[in-house]
């Protein structure tokens, strides 16, 4: 795949994904280039599976600076793409990729990253702590090498099938202390956080995971947000979990980690993801 120069002037960025038309992507990063008063030509494109390589000629053709990659395509862009960060190769997944001068097209995945940003916003530390994730799809796997990093006392996966559980933990049980069970074994011990990456509220469906996870202490992340509370974020707070947090921030913050490896800027998040708040 030959890569097209830039043709001059301000370079395309874009967000990719279907469904795509709910993307908060294009005016986060608008907020972001507005920080440096950099132009910015950001614009969302529905992408539809198994469509990405043509699609990708294309956005070449047009000068692409930069794509984020949503959902469904992060495991598809990754296998395109020509090199892939370490990050990007342990989930399978790519959230960033970007069209360098070598010509190659690059993957990236920064929503660990994301995550642990915003964890830390939040005060929540990881080191020694226990850590319940529930899920084992694609959300969930592109979280697990992050967590595993920050050195956590142990990572149990469960999940509503638990095979996958199982094939994930065993994948990354080289990184760090790793297990899996399923929902409905429910718990023995109870976790320091309990992280949501099923795609329980985006997709719908109820959540029947065992309150016996949750302490007084627990703090629950969402991976996903919405405008109102999350089924995952009811749950732990009917359940007197300590503190509830959604995946805005996270979403602020992957964006923050792209932005930064298009432009060579680091934005400031706080003040975009105060903005979101109040208008979601
Ligand atoms: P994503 O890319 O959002 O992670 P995915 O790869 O399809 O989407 O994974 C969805 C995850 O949510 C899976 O872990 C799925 O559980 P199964 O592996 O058992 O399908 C989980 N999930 C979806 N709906 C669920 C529900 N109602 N209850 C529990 N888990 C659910």
């Amino acid at each position: 795949m030959g890569i097209a120069g830039t043709g001059g002037g301000t370079r395309l960025c874009l967000v990719i994904g279907s469904p795509i038309g709910h993307s908060r992507s294009p005016l986060i990063h608008r907020l972001f280039a507005e920080q440096f008063g950099l132009a910015l030509r950001y614009e969302k494109r529905e992408v539809a599976p198994g469509t990405l390589r043509a699609a990708l000629v294309d956005f070449i053709a047009e000068g692409i600076l930069g794509i984020n990659v949503t959902v469904p395509l992060k495991e598809e862009a990754c296998a395109l793409a020509h090199v892939g960060s370490e990050r990007a190769r342990l989930a399978g997944a790519a959230n960033v990729l970007s069209f360098g001068a070598d010509g190659r097209v690059h993957a990236d995945n920064t929503d660990g990253l994301g995550l642990l940003a915003d964890l830390a916003a939040h005060g929540v530390t990881l080191r020694g702590r226990r850590v319940l994730l529930l899920g084992a799809g694609g959300a969930a796997r592109g979280v697990v090498p992050a967590l595993l990093g920050e050195g956590v006392a142990s990572l149990l996966i469960a999940n509503r099938s638990p095979d996958k559980a199982a094939a994930l933990a065993t994948a990354f049980a080289p990184l760090g202390p790793v297990r899996s069970v399923a929902f409905e074994a429910g718990f023995a011990e109870g976790f320091d956080l309990i992280v949501n990456g099923t795609s329980v509220g985006v997709t719908g469906g109820a959540l029947a995971v065992s309150r016996s996870a949750l302490r007084a202490t627990t703090v629950c992340y969402d991976l996903v947000y919405g405008s109102g509370e999350t089924p995952f974020l009811r749950w732990a707070r009917e359940g007197g979990a300590a503190r509830c947090i959604d995946g805005l921030g996270m979403l602020v913050e992957q964006a923050a980690a792209a932005f930064e490896l298009w432009h060579g800027l680091r934005p400031a998040t706080a003040p975009v993801l105060g903005y979101l708040r109040t208008r979601i």
